[in-house]
């Protein structure tokens, strides 16, 4: 009788150690989850602030094409999303980046290099002509927060 109730309580420890084993495990993927899925949130997302501008009626045309093609990436008022960079933002002055990078970014699309972004898929569904209020809307934008061309 004695010995078979030591086995018991032998039995039960051990059944808790296991338990213990498994909460831990359980409670270290989770924080893991956490962890990872803040990670993946927080990267990159830069945006940045944005007076909106007085625009001409070509730069209206372009804030219109910019909308339905452009701002799910680069978001409202070009500031900038989690999928893509703020285009009112001084590396975009058309000292450094032209025109001629908006028409080849919608014609080609763009490899990543000064995001982590990943690459923008080209958007050859705005012609050229397109393009090109799109660029109107975005120098506008760009003037109205100081962002003027410079050389390099
Ligand atoms: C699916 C997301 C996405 C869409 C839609 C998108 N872009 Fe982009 N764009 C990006 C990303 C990401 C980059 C940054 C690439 C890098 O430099 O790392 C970028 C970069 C650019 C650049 C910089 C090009 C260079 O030479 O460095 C321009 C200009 C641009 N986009 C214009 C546009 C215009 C105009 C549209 C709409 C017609 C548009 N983008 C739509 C994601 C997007």
């Amino acid at each position: 009788m004695k010995k078979r109730g030591r086995l018991r309580a032998m039995k039960q420890r051990r059944r808790m150690a296991v338990l213990a084993v498994v909460a831990w495990i359980a409670f270290g993927a989770v924080a893991a989850l956490v962890i990872l899925s803040r990670t993946t949130e927080e990267t990159p997302g830069v945006t940045v602030q944005v007076t909106p501008a007085a625009l001409s009626e070509a730069g209206e045309a372009g804030e219109a094409l910019f909308e339905a093609t452009c701002m799910e990436c680069h978001g409202p008022n070009a500031a900038g999303t989690n999928l893509g960079p703020p285009l009112i933002h001084d590396i975009y002055n058309p000292g450094h980046h032209s025109d001629q990078a908006f028409y080849l970014a919608a014609a080609n699309g763009v490899r990543a290099h000064h995001w982590p972004y990943g690459d923008m898929p080209a958007q050859t569904q705005v012609s050229r002509e397109e393009v090109g209020l799109i660029v109107r809307y975005i120098r506008e934008l760009q003037e109205a927060n100081g962002i003027v061309a410079k050389s390099y």
